[in-house]
């Protein structure tokens, strides 16, 4: 779907960027509202393909919702809904997180539904949420190999203590929908912390939730009950301003200032990363303190790259950033090496394979690992084909290593960028 050219930028990136804003956090918008008391106002919704399948789902559970001018307002079902079955199957299109996050929603009503997508959804990995939703009480199975389509029936649940044994927002959030309207507490313990949004927006609108916090380690505490409505502006997507972020740490002599983003700290792990390889990173706080979800604005200035190295406590904050740091790796001066990252495997795609195998085409001393990959550097990009496996952050990685080849970069699959970043080409070509 789509074939995109990347060029060799022939001067400095500088100016303002406004990015799209955040997707985790707009499809937990939506979500929550869904649940909630009333109507809630979330401005600056994600324009992302992704979202779009978390707004059809609240649409197909009867919210009254608008979409205007990136303003979402929706009036939520609340909690006591009488029994329904979902006559047709719902299609989550290629959205990870909204079959996972449904599926927790959908557990916490007395309905029959069957969760799809597409073919590249169809392949990922869902029992992680399946399992805790039975321990609930849901009726919950999944297809051959633990794939969705996603048969469940949810209602009557009681809450659990649980420990995912991956690493996973998406997981969290799931149990966390669910355990809102279930008969007694839950609680997630996660060795690594993963991104909060659920958290924050959980008790920005009134529900008994605590995080405890014991070294590393992190426990969400919620207690059953309704929820208000939300009233929040979605910043900026980090991850989108990581890939905006990739390209000034590239092309020399770049300054780019990226407006609005998000800084909610379980998802800054690629700026640290980035400063540390020696690009200038600065941030100017928007958002005081009372915010549900901060935000700043990062200014990113080009720096001749070192390598680096990042082991697993550091991936949940920068999971979906990885393809991105491999290709810096390549620009940078020494080895850099990512470990404790075997999840990239089961994302839109085996990412830790595609994007060995993209970077390899162009010319780099690139290595899987199990778990990461090794990346020698510098490297001179030559230029030439790679395939994005139909997935959205390997296209943008591609298309980027084309400002710094010595020959163009086509890339195919290009039309899947709009799943988190429509308008990157133009945004992209605008810059360089
Ligand atoms: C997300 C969590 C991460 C991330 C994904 C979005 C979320 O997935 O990779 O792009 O919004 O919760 P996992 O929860 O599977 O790690």
């Amino acid at each position: 779907m789509g074939v995109a050219t990347a060029h060799p930028s022939r001067a400095p990136l500088l100016g303002r960027v406004q990015l799209p804003s955040d997707k985790s956090i707009s499809h937990r918008a939506v979500m929550l509202a869904v649940v909630g008391e009333g109507t809630s106002r979330i401005e600056n919704f994600s324009p992302a393909g992704d979202c779009r399948a978390s707004t059809r789902l609240a649409l197909s559970l009867g919210c009254a919702l608008n979409l205007e001018a990136g303003t979402l307002t929706l009036t939520g079902i609340g909690m006591a809904t009488a029994a329904r079955v979902f006559p047709e199957p719902f299609d989550c299109g290629r959205s990870g997180t909204t079959m996972r996050l449904a599926a927790g929603l959908l557990a916490g009503y007395r309905f029959s539904v069957q969760l799809t997508g597409e073919a590249q959804l169809l392949g990922r990995p869902m029992e992680r949420v399946a399992e805790p939703l039975r321990l609930m009480g849901a009726e919950v199975s999944t297809s051959p190999g633990g794939r969705p389509p996603i048969v469940l029936r949810g209602g009557g649940l009681t809450g659990i203590s649980f420990t995912p044994p991956q690493a996973s927002a998406q997981v969290k959030s799931a149990i966390l929908l669910a355990g809102l309207q279930a008969s007694s507490p839950t609680a997630i313990s996660e060795p690594v912390p993963t991104r909060d949004h659920t958290e924050r927006l959980l008790a920005a609108m009134g529900a008994r939730v605590r995080v405890v916090d014991s070294g590393p380690a992190r426990t969400v505490e919620l207690e059953p009950g309704g929820l208000g409505s939300l009233q929040l502006r979605v910043p900026g997507d980090p991850s989108s301003a990581a890939v905006v972020a990739t390209a000034a740490a590239l092309v020399p002599g770049s300054d780019l200032l990226l407006q609005g983003v998000s800084v909610n700290p379980t998802r800054m792990g690629f700026f640290a990363v980035l400063a540390r390889m020696g690009a200038r990173v600065d941030f100017e706080p928007l958002t005081g303190p009372e915010s549900p979800e901060p935000s700043a604005d990062i200014r990113v200035r080009y720096g001749a790259l070192g390598g680096f190295q990042v082991a697993a406590s550091e991936v949940p904050a920068l999971i979906d950033e990885l393809p991105l740091l491999g290709l810096l790796a390549a620009t940078a001066e020494g080895v850099s090496e990512v470990r404790g990252a075997a999840e990239l495997r089961v994302k839109e795609s085996d990412r830790i394979q595609g994007l060995v195998v993209g970077l390899r085409r162009l010319g780099v001393d690139a290595e899987e690992l199990p778990d990461g990959f090794v990346v020698s550097g510098p490297a001179p990009l030559r230029g030439g084909s790679c395939d994005s496996r139909s997935d959205h952050r390997l296209a943008m990685t591609f298309t980027l290593a084309g400002l710094v080849s010595t020959a163009p970069v086509v890339v195919s699959g290009s039309a899947f960028v709009a799943d988190s970043f429509p308008g990157f080409f133009e945004l992209l070509g605008g810059l360089s």
